[in-house]
C-alpha cells in the first residue's frame, strides 16, 4: 500500500472516531490564491518596469502612516484584501532606492530576477543552517563565486549574511580570536595578557565601532589613523601608531583596511597594508563593502589590487551586484581558523552520515543557527546575466561619477569637494559671501527639496569640516541625462533658495 492510501484509510478511521480536521494555513481553494499570485506578479512587473515614471520618494500621508498603528487582528481577511493594504500603504511609498534617480547613503538598486528569486526562496523554504539540500550547496557556490570574484584561493571559507555590518563583524572576531594568543571562547577577555589592538583609516565605516563595542574591546581599541590628502589610510602614521602601541603594552592585533570608503569612496592602498601587515604579523581585514567587488571591473579592477591578500573581506552583493536586500558576505582565507571561531555541535545538531544531516552545519561557520536562502537571488542574476556585465556596469556607475564631477566642475558656483576615486561624489552649491553654517542650511534645503519633489534622492556629509551634498551612484539604471537633470536642478533650487538662506 502506498503512503498516500494509507493517509487516506487513516483520516477515514479519524473522521469515525469523531476526531476534527486539522487546521492549516494553507488555502481552501489554491486557484483563488493562484489568481491572485498572477496579478501581483502582473503587478511587480509595472512597479519596476515603470519606476522611472514615478517619483523617487513620496512623503505618506498621515492616514497611511497611521494603518501601521493598528494591532494585530484576531480574526481573518481575505487575502485579496490584506494584497490591496499592502498595494496603497506599501508599495507605493517606497524609500526609492530602486529608482534611476536615488544615490543617498550607499544601496544597490536591486533586480527583478532577485527578487523572483527571493520569491522562490521563500516558497522552496529551505533553512540554511546546513544539512544535505539543494539550497546549501548553491549557498556555498555562491560563497565560491564571491571567493573566485576577489580572487582569494579556491581552500577560502566564506559565509553569507544580512549584510556589510554583520560580515565585518565576523571578519573581526575571527581576526580577534585568532591573534588574541589565548583560547578566547573558553577564557574570554579577561584570559588576554595584553589588550588587543585594531587600526583602521579616520574614514572608517561606523559599523566597525559597534564590531569592537560587541566584541568586548571597547572602541578606543579601535585606532583611527589619520588618511591622507585623498583619504585614504597614511601607512606612516600606522606604522608609527603600531610601535607606540607595542612600546605602551598593547597587543597590535588587525590592520582594516577599505577598499571604497564611505564618506567619498576612497580606496586604501591595500598592496602596502598587506605588506605592511605581514611584516608585523597582523591580521589583514578588508572592508570591501562598496569596492570590494570592483576586482570584477575591466577598467577599474586594478584599484583594489592587494585585496587578494586579505586574511578576511566584507563585501555586499547587495550593492554592486544589486541582490534585493539583503545579503552580505564575509570570506576568510583559512577555513579552519573561520570555522573554529564559530563552530558548536550541540546534542540536538549532530551529523550523520546519510540522510538530511549529512551535509555540513553551515551554522558552525557564523552567529546566525537559522539563515534564509539568500543565495538564491544572487544566483539567479549572475546566472542570467553573468559576471562581466556586473563587471562592466560598475566601470559604467565609476564613469558616471566622473562625468557628475565634471559637470560640477562646469557649473558654478558648484563645487567639487573631492575627485571620486569610484562612483562617490561630493559636492555643494556655494554661492560667495556665504560662510559654513549658511552653506550647510543652504544644501540642506536643496538636499531636502529633491527628495519631497521626488526629482532625486542625495545624502550629506562632512568632509573635513565642510558639509556637502553626496552622490554614490550604485544603480545599474542611472543613465547620463538623470545626472544633467541633478546638476539643473541643483542649480535652480540653490539660487531660489539663497534668499531664503542669506536672509
Ligand atoms: C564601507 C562600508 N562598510 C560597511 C557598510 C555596512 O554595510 P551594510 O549596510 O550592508 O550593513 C557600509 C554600508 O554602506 C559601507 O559603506
Amino acid at each position: 500500500m502506498t503512503a498516500q492510501a494509507v493517509m487516506r484509510v487513516m483520516l477515514e478511521m479519524q473522521a469515525e472516531a469523531g476526531l476534527p480536521a486539522s487546521e492549516t494555513l494553507d488555502p481552501q481553494d489554491w486557484s483563488r490564491v493562484a489568481a491572485l499570485a498572477h496579478r501581483i506578479v502582473d503587478d511587480a512587473v509595472g512597479h519596476v518596469g515603470r519606476v522611472r515614471e514615478r517619483p523617487v520618494w513620496q512623503p505618506m500621508p498621515e492616514t497611511v502612516a497611521a494603518a501601521f498603528c493598528g494591532p494585530a487582528p484576531e480574526c481573518a481577511m481575505p487575502i485579496e484584501e490584506v494584497y490591496r493594504l499592502v498595494k496603497d500603504n506599501v508599495l507605493a511609498y517606497p524609500m526609492g532606492n530602486i529608482h534611476p534617480r536615488f544615490w543617498s547613503w550607499y544601496m544597490g538598486a536591486g533586480n527583478f530576477s532577485g527578487a523572483l528569486g527571493d520569491f522562490l526562496a521563500a516558497v522552496q523554504g529551505s533553512n540554511l543552517g546546513g544539512g544535505s539540500h539543494a539550497a546549501a550547496l548553491m549557498d556555498q557556490q555562491v560563497v565560491g563565486w564571491l571567493r573566485d570574484m576577489v580572487e582569494l584561493p579556491p581552500t577560502a571559507s566564506g559565509t553569507l549574511v544580512n549584510g556589510g555590518s554583520m560580515a565585518n563583524l565576523l571578519g573581526l572576531t575571527v581576526a580577534r580570536n585568532a591573534m588574541a594568543g589565548v583560547d578566547l571562547r573558553e577564557e574570554g577577555l579577561a584570559g588576554l595578557e595584553r589588550p588587543l589592538r585594531f587600526y583602521a583609516s579616520d574614514q572608517v565605516h561606523s559599523c566597525h565601532r559597534k564590531a569592537v563595542e560587541t566584541l568586548g574591546l571597547g572602541n578606543r581599541a579601535l585606532r583611527r589613523i589619520p588618511s591622507d590628502a585623498d583619504y585614504r589610510i597614511d601607512i606612516a602614521a600606522l606604522r608609527a601608531a603600531i610601535a607606540e602601541d607595542r612600546a605602551s603594552g598593547f597587543q597590535p592585533a588587525c590592520v582594516i583596511g577599505t577598499a571604497g570608503t564611505v564618506n567619498t569612496g576612497a580606496v586604501d592602498d591595500l598592496a602596502a597594508l598587506a605588506d605592511l601587515a605581514a611584516e608585523e604579523g597582523l591580521w589583514f581585514h578588508v572592508d570591501g563593502c562598496i569596492g570590494a567587488l570592483v576586482a570584477i571591473s575591466p577598467r577599474n579592477g586594478w584599484r583594489v589590487r592587494g585585496i587578494e591578500r586579505a586574511d578576511s573581506i566584507a563585501l555586499d552583493p547587495h550593492k554592486w551586484l544589486h541582490a534585493p536586500f539583503e545579503v552580505g558576505c564575509a570570506l576568510f582565507r583559512d577555513r579552519v581558523l573561520h570555522r573554529q571561531t564559530f563552530a558548536v555541535s550541540p546534542e540536538y545538531l549532530k551529523g550523520t552520515a546519510r540522510g538530511i544531516a549529512s551535509g555540513e552545519f553551515l551554522h558552525e561557520y557564523g552567529l546566525q543557527t537559522s539563515r534564509g536562502f539568500g543565495a538564491l537571488k544572487v544566483w539567479m542574476s549572475i546566472m542570467e546575466q553573468g559576471t562581466a556585465k556586473f563587471g562592466r556596469l560598475i566601470d559604467q556607475n565609476i564613469a558616471q561619477a566622473r562625468y557628475l564631477a565634471d559637470r560640477v566642475r562646469a557649473n558654478p558656483p558648484l563645487e567639487l569637494l573631492t575627485e571620486p576615486e569610484l562612483n562617490i561624489v561630493c559636492f555643494r552649491f556655494a554661492p560667495d559671501g556665504l560662510d559654513e553654517d549658511a552653506l550647510k542650511a543652504l544644501n540642506t534645503e536643496i538636499m531636502v527639496r529633491l527628495q519631497e519633489t521626488g526629482v532625486a534622492a542625495l545624502s550629506d556629509t562632512t568632509i573635513g569640516d565642510r558639509h556637502c551634498l553626496r552622490a554614490a551612484i550604485c544603480n545599474h539604471r542611472t543613465r547620463y541625462e538623470d545626472l544633467d537633470l541633478i546638476v539643473a536642478e541643483i542649480l535652480r533650487l540653490g539660487q531660489a533658495a539663497v534668499p531664503t538662506v542669506a536672509g
